[in-house]
């Protein structure tokens, strides 16, 4: 008579088995990634005691990220993001370390054809909220200035939306400069504005049903760029904002916290622009890239 083994037993023998069917993947990398995966996947299966009605509403979850994206909507990455993954990939491959700018996401509305502005230009181009002048210096980690570095800048408005969020094919908020020689920038843009990811999709009900607030801390996007040095991916956020703990994709770094500043009424531009008797505000933000 064979008795059959305990349940826990059984569930070890098939996550091996599961682990072992992977052990003759040709690619060395691929191999690997599959068998931690099954691995992992059959410890938190075990772990929660999974029920098959909770494993098939995974299943409905899964299928709505999948159909409510397309070539304009990126549920998946939405995901990745409030789960911290996005953060985490960026964490681990991190290469810049000792004394460059921190990194984080990326996020959904870079572009990547952002108009070129000159330096001092207006990044606004009609977005609306009240203007800031952002300025700094580009340098390597040694502290010498890298000319020429280009600079791409991405940031919501004061309605917390996104150009591509007008639904107008307008390009606003963003804008496409290059430091000078000696590595300086300036540009108008306006005050960062906290606002919302995209909450009307599966991730915003995972969101809701977790308590968790959709919101993002107030920023500002950047990219730079230079010939000889690592590219940087990161964000300038606003000092005293409300969301800086509760960043609902875990995108803030203390060092990327920066005052934004508002002058006395009545002083005038930086550059002198005419603003007509409104608020503005200003901020620096130096820029330290790794060698590359
Ligand atoms: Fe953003």
């Amino acid at each position: 008579v064979r008795v059959a083994p305990p349940a826990r037993a059984r569930e070890r023998e098939l996550a091996e088995r599961v682990v072992a069917s992977f052990a003759g993947a040709p690619d060395d990398r691929l191999r690997h990634l599959l068998q931690a995966l099954s691995r992992h996947l059959h410890a938190f299966l075990t772990e929660v005691r999974l029920t098959e009605a909770e494993w098939r509403a995974a299943i409905d979850f899964l299928t709505d990220v999948g159909h409510i994206t397309d070539d304009r909507r990126q549920e998946f990455i939405l995901l990745s993001d409030v789960l911290g993954a996005s953060m985490q990939v960026i964490t681990i491959n991190d290469e810049a370390g000792d004394g460059a700018t921190d990194s984080t996401v990326l996020g959904p509305f870079f572009l990547g054809d952002a108009p070129v502005i000159e330096r001092g230009g207006d990044i606004a181009a009609g977005a609306p909220g009240e203007p800031c002048w952002y300025s700094g210096q580009v340098t390597d980690t040694r502290g010498t200035p890298v000319a020429g570095a280009e600079i791409e800048v991405w940031m919501a408005d004061e309605t917390g939306r996104y150009d591509v969020q007008y639904g107008d094919g307008r390009r606003a908020g963003r804008g496409r400069l290059f430091a000078d020689e000696a590595g300086r920038y300036a540009f108008w843009a306006l005050t960062p504005t906290p606002y919302p990811i995209p909450h009307d999709g599966p991730v915003g009900a995972l969101l809701a049903a977790s308590g968790r607030s959709p919101m993002r801390a107030a920023h500002l996007h950047f990219t730079v760029t230079a010939a000889r040095h690592l590219p940087l991916t990161t964000h300038l956020f606003r000092r005293g904002d409300e969301f800086l703990a509760s960043d609902s994709v875990f995108g803030v770094k203390d060092s990327l916290v920066t005052d934004i500043r508002h002058p006395p009424a009545g002083t005038p531009a930086p550059d002198g622009r005419d603003l007509a008797g409104a608020t503005w505000s200003s901020a620096r933000f130096d820029i330290v890239l790794a060698p590359g």
